[in-house]
């Protein structure tokens, strides 16, 4: 696992973003798998001002969502398919038909999870995923004691995900209890993984993630098992790690780096 310690979320967005944008200049057709939430936003606003800029083309990319929310009204402003067409969809000009997020709507919950399984496939795969961490070391909607091996599918949120969550909606009990999200052993035959996160209320499952055991009680220790994640993190997520010196000097003098 690459872990880079950087000074701010705004060297995490360039840094991370330059990671996404190589992926897709060595493949432009690459497909990219989407967070949701407050942690890849910066990322997304620095890939879509270098394709405003003319230095980044992303009009050949396709896109998965991670997750999606069960149950929200069709067009909800909080539906991660509403939520990723004005975080990503629009400011990177991508072709809407190009992206494709699980039907948290479906009458048949488990047959969009399986139809969203065989849509990666038919796909090729997922080149880079991008991921943010949840406080509780989740990732995409994987809840603690998700299996490590999970595919996509229906699961029911934690109650510190949906308090989490609540920012974004009226109140607490908008928040929906259960979602459709790409399971751990989904994520992780993705090429690439692409972690971000940023300030201290993500430092320990930061820390738990990339220095504790391998377990699914911290979903995100997944990475540990993949050939080529990257987490970057800012000073306050990373303030729990105990190899901070170590990965500082290993990002400092990694081959080719400046
Ligand atoms: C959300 C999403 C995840 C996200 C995580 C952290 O609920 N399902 O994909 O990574 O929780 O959210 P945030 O980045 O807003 O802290």
């Amino acid at each position: 696992m690459e872990v880079v310690i950087l000074p701010g979320p705004d060297e995490v967005a360039r840094v991370a973003a330059r990671r996404i944008a190589e992926a897709v200049r060595r493949r432009p057709d690459a497909v990219v798998g989407l967070a949701t939430g407050s942690s890849p936003l910066g990322l997304y606003a620095e890939l879509a001002r270098q394709v405003a800029a003319g230095w980044l083309d992303v009009s050949g990319i396709r896109g998965f969502g991670l997750d999606e929310y069960v149950g929200l009204p069709p067009g909800h402003p909080q539906s991660y398919a509403s939520v990723l067409r004005r975080t990503v969809v629009q400011p990177l000009g991508l072709d809407p038909a190009r992206v494709h997020v699980p039907d948290g709507g479906a009458a048949d919950l488990d047959a969009a999870a399986a139809g969203f399984e065989r849509r990666i496939e038919a796909a090729g795969g997922i080149d880079v995923q991008i991921l943010g961490i949840g406080a509780n070391g989740h990732i995409g909607f994987n809840e603690p004691t998700s299996s490590l091996s999970s595919r996509t599918r229906v699961k029911t949120l934690a109650p510190r995900t949906r308090a989490d969550n609540a920012r974004f909606f009226g109140s607490p009990e908008d928040v929906p209890v259960h979602c459709l999200t790409q399971g751990l052993g989904t994520i992780l035959e993705a090429r690439e993984l692409v972690l971000v996160a940023q300030g201290r209320a993500k430092a320990d499952a930061v820390a738990a993630a990339v220095e504790g055991p391998l377990s699914s009680m911290c979903p995100a220790s997944v990475l540990q098992l993949h050939p080529r994640a990257g987490v970057y993190l800012d000073e306050a997520a990373a303030a729990r790690l105990r190899l901070a010196d170590y990965y500082r000097h290993t990002w400092a003098h990694r081959p080719g780096g400046g």
